[in-house]
């Protein structure tokens, strides 16, 4: 759907307009395209105490090819200084008559081990957050709260998510701003994480927080522990990560679900779409378009897993996405049984059955990924939405519950819970409702289907291999159960 405000006030006359009435003027986004480099400009790097991160953030740093310079409280950190010819000292661009601008903050926070030690944090953000670009990169990077040894480095690594979180709000301009905790041991994968947040992929997500285990493979093999042997094992083209990999898509004819579709074909793999029947021509347009393969089920039938896990034994599948999902909004004293049960059965019971079909039978290969949408309403509950926000948070209770069991056979399952999105879904709600929607978040707007589908593609990389149970929040840092 189209937002008539967000191009009005980009528009030099609505701009003008909006300055003098004092309007906000939501950022027109920066999002991926192909044809442009998708990492760009200067990044400033800081740290405080003996930051840990540091050698493997420079590293990457340097490997997506962007110019780096490191802030004062990164001090005399010798090896970075020399391998990355970084410079030290009072970040000069923070002056604010430079025209300099910065893409993208990265803080190195997992060395602070008390609440005395945040410093640096003020002292860097303060220099630089003013001389940080549209569109531009907050990621601070900790250790998880509940891996640290002493209550007070747990306490401040915790006090992270507050400034972080503050950060993504007052930025403003269409910049995004993100916490990686990195359990140690798994700092060789962090790279898809990382490069997914520096990246326009990454365009309408914000104030997340997100954990990165070691991974099966990483945490088994000491080889693998060392980055140069990781990244000899993970894809060289970034641009491809997921070819010669099977993905299914459910509710793929339309929406978010083509979008995803078409992320993940254009990401390398082969997609598999499923629709209901009725569908059947916009799933089959959608998939011949991106030479995947449509298949007709209705996911809540009884016999549909067992019908899709006999469509899908042969080549297997690495990758599952449950999108498919659907609305029957009442209060519930008016609620049918019916609205109330399809609503369940489709958005939930549905994933669970399908899960284990695929799952029993070997057909979604060992390092496979399981995605499941669910939604802010799973997260804060929504007035006429009982059956649906039940269902969306069943979804992040599936992802939790079955992430340990999964483990061993290195897959992964995570949730994404879109905010307001821009789909036919959205364009029902009545106007009001849906003008408050897009506008109460950071980015004052709402997402595409391709800011979804793009996370999704980020949980299914082969990178990614250390993030699993978690939810990501795809909405623009809603207040929405913030
Ligand atoms: N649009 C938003 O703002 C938003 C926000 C939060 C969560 N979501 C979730 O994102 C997902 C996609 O939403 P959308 O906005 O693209 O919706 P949509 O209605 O445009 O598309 C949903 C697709 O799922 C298919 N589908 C429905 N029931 C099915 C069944 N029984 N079997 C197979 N396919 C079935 C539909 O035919 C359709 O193609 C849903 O799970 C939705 O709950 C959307």
């Amino acid at each position: 759907m189209k937002d008539s405000y967000l191009n009005f006030v980009n528009s030099p006359f609505g701009a003008s307009l909006a300055r003098s009435l004092g309007l906000p003027k939501p950022e027109v986004l920066r999002r991926y395209r192909p044809e442009r480099p998708e990492f760009d400009g200067l990044v400033a790097i800081g740290a405080a105490r003996e930051p840990q991160l540091l050698d493997a953030l420079a590293d990457l740093v340097a490997s997506i090819g962007v110019t780096s310079v490191a802030h004062e409280s990164v001090g005399q950190w010798v090896p970075l200084a020399n391998r990355h010819e970084l410079m030290t000292g009072r970040f000069e661009a923070a002056d604010p008559g430079s025209s300099a601008k910065l893409a993208a903050l990265l803080f190195d926070a997992s060395g602070i081990e008390d609440s005395t030690q945040l410093e640096p944090l003020h002292a860097f953000f303060h220099d630089t957050l003013r001389s940080l670009g549209k569109c531009g990169r907050i990621v601070v990077l900790g250790r998880p709260p509940e891996s640290c040894s002493t209550p007070r480095q747990w306490t401040v690594q915790r006090a992270l998510e507050g400034l972080t979180r503050s950060l993504g709000k007052e930025a403003r301009r269409g910049i995004t701003a993100n916490l990686l905790y990195v359990t140690p041991g798994a700092e060789s994968g962090i790279e898809a994480t990382l490069r997914f947040f520096l990246s326009p992929r990454s365009a309408y997500v914000s104030g997340q927080v997100v954990r990165i285990e070691a991974s099966v493979d990483t945490a088994s093999s000491s080889a693998a522990t060392d980055l140069a042997s990781l990244q000899a094992a993970l894809p060289l083209d970034w641009k491809r990560p997921l070819a010669g990999k099977r993905a299914v898509v459910t509710g793929a004819a339309r929406g978010i679900g083509a979008a995803i579709a078409s992320v993940l074909a254009a990401d390398g793999a082969h997609v598999i779409g499923i629709d209901i029947p009725s569908a059947r021509d916009a799933l089959e347009t959608t998939m011949r378009q991106l030479n995947g393969t449509a298949l007709t089920f209705d996911i809540a039938a009884p016999e549909a897993p067992a019908q899709i896990a006999a469509a899908l034994a042969e080549e297997g599948v690495d990758i599952v996405v449950h999108n498919a999902g659907i609305t029957k909004d009442k209060t519930i004293a008016k609620m049918t049984d019916a609205a109330w049960q399809s609503v369940i059965d489709i958005n939930l019971s549905a994933q669970e059955r399908i899960d284990d079909a695929l799952l029993a039978a070997g057909i979604l290969r060992e390092g496979g990924r399981i995605i499941g949408v669910s939604s802010i309403s799973g997260i804060a509950g929504n007035l006429g939405q009982t059956n649906y926000a039940t269902s969306k948070a069943g979804v992040i209770g599936r992802v939790q519950s079955m992430a340990p069991h999964l483990r061993a056979r290195g897959i992964t399952i995570n949730a994404v819970a879109p905010g307001f999105i821009e789909t036919q879904m959205t364009a029902k709600i009545p106007l009001t409702i849906r003008e408050a929607g897009r506008r109460m978040n950071s980015m004052s707007q709402g997402g595409q289907p391709v800011d979804v589908a793009q996370t999704i593609a980020w949980l299914a990389h082969p990178g990614s291999a250390g993030v699993s149970g978690q939810v990501v929040r795809v909405c623009g840092q809603s207040l929405i159960g913030a």
